[in-house]
C-alpha cells in the first residue's frame, strides 16, 4: 500500500460556489419529479407482464447501495456511474437500482436482501457499513465495494491483492502522519486532540487506531467525543471546546453528515478541525490531505466493467488510491486566524 509521503501532496484549495448549490436543488427538485414520474411507469410495466426486468430488456442488474446522502458519497456515485457508462456499461446495457439506505442498519439490510433476492448480476456499495450488508447477504454474486478505509479490517477481503470470495473494490486509505504533519506546519503547538468520530464505524475505528498510535509516539495528549448517530455530534463538539486545541476527525459517514453543524461550532471556538476527507473541508474543516473522490468512483467502475465482462473476481484485487491532495479552506482559516495562503493557489 503506497504511503502519503511517497508523493509531494498538489496543492489545491476548496472554494464555497453559492450557486452552484443552488442549481444542485434544483436539479434534485427536477430529478425527484422524473423518478416519480419513472416509478409509475415502472410499476405499470409489471402490472402488464410476470418477467423479471432482465429477462425483458436484456439488461444487466446491478443493485448500487449508498450508505447514506452526504457530498463525499454522492461524488462517488456519480463518478462511478458516468465512467461506468464511459466503459461501455451505460443505460442501454445495464440497470442500475441505486437505493440510499440514510445511515440506517435496518435499511442496509432490508436493501441487499432485496438485490440478492432480485438475482442482481452485481452488487455496489458506496462506504463500508453497506458493503458489510452486501457481504452478509450473498457468498455469490460478486460485490464490488467503494471508498472503504479498511477493507480488511472491516472483514471484507483478508488480502488486498487476492481477493478469495466474491468481494472486490477500492479503498480511500489515507495516511494520518500526513494528516498530523499538516496540522504542525499550520497550527504549531497542538498539546491536545479531540477526536470526533462514530465507535460503529469500522472504517473509522481504523484510523483512530493509526492516529492514536501516532500522536502516542509524540507524545501528544488526545481526548475522544464519540457518537453514536448524526443526531449526536454537535454535543460532542460541544463537549470538546475549552478543553482541546484542534480536532481531528477521521473518514466518518456519521460526523460527515453533521460536518456544517460541527463545523461552526468549531469557528465559533476559534478551533481549527483537521478532517480526513476533502467533502469534510469544503464543508467547513479547516485542512487535509485526502483522496480524490471522483478517483474513486471511476476506479470503482473501471473494476466493475472488468467483472461484468467476464473476469473473476479473485483475479480483480483491491485497489488503494495513492494519490492524495491537501486541500484547505480559506474561509476557515480566515475565520479562525489561521494562515493557508501557501496551500492557495
Ligand atoms: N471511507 C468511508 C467508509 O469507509 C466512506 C467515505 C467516503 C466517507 N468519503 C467520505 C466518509 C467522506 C466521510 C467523509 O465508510
Amino acid at each position: 500500500m503506497a504511503m502519503a509521503g511517497d508523493k509531494t501532496p498538489p496543492k489545491t484549495v476548496f472554494t464555497h460556489r453559492k450557486g452552484e448549490m443552488i442549481m444542485k436543488k434544483l436539479l434534485s427538485v427536477a430529478l425527484c419529479a422524473a423518478m416519480l414520474a419513472l416509478t409509475a411507469g415502472c410499476s405499470q410495466k409489471q402490472a402488464s407482464s410476470q418477467a423479471p426486468a432482465d429477462a425483458e430488456s436484456g439488461k444487466l442488474k446491478i443493485g448500487l447501495i449508498q450508505l447514506a446522502e452526504h457530498p463525499s458519497l454522492d461524488e462517488i456515485r456519480t463518478a462511478f456511474t458516468d465512467e461506468l457508462a464511459a466503459l461501455g456499461y451505460g443505460e442501454d446495457k445495464v440497470e442500475i437500482d441505486y437505493q440510499n439506505a440514510q445511515n440506517d442498519m435496518n435499511n442496509i439490510n432490508a436493501i441487499c436482501q432485496k438485490f440478492a433476492g432480485d438475482e442482481s448480476d452485481m452488487i455496489v456499495a458506496i462506504a463500508t457499513p453497506a458493503a458489510q450488508g452486501a457481504a452478509s447477504v450473498t457468498t455469490e454474486i460478486p460485490i464490488v465495494f467503494s471508498a472503504v478505509t479498511d477493507p480488511i479490517a472491516a472483514g471484507l477481503v483478508s488480502d488486498l491483492q487476492k481477493p478469495d470470495s466474491n468481494i472486490t473494490g477500492t479503498s480511500d486509505a489515507i495516511s494520518v502522519e500526513g494528516i498530523f504533519t499538516l496540522a504542525d506546519e499550520l497550527t504549531p503547538g497542538i498539546e491536545t486532540y479531540g477526536l470526533v468520530y462514530n465507535l460503529g464505524e469500522d472504517n473509522s475505528v481504523s484510523v483512530i487506531a493509526d492516529a492514536k498510535a501516532y500522536l502516542d509516539a509524540k507524545n501528544i495528549a488526545y481526548r475522544e467525543a464519540t457518537v453514536t448517530n448524526v443526531s449526536e455530534v454537535t454535543q460532542a463538539m460541544t463537549s470538546l471546546v475549552g478543553k482541546v486545541d484542534a480536532v481531528f476527525c477521521p473518514i466518518d459517514n456519521t460526523v460527515a453528515n453533521a460536518m456544517p453543524n460541527l463545523a461552526q461550532i468549531a469557528i465559533e471556538a476559534k478551533l481549527p478541525v483537521y478532517v480526513a476527507a476533502d467533502s469534510m473541508v469544503a464543508d467547513g474543516g479547516l485542512a487535509t490531505v485526502g483522496v480524490n473522490y471522483t478517483n474513486l468512483g471511476k476506479q470503482t467502475a473501471k473494476i466493475a466493467a472488468e467483472i461484468l465482462g467476464g473476469k473473476p473476481v479473485s483475479e480483480v484485487p483491491v485497489e488503494v488510491l495513492d494519490e492524495y491532495a491537501t486541500v484547505v479552506n480559506p474561509e476557515t482559516a480566515a475565520a479562525i486566524g489561521v494562515d493557508v495562503s501557501q496551500y492557495v493557489k
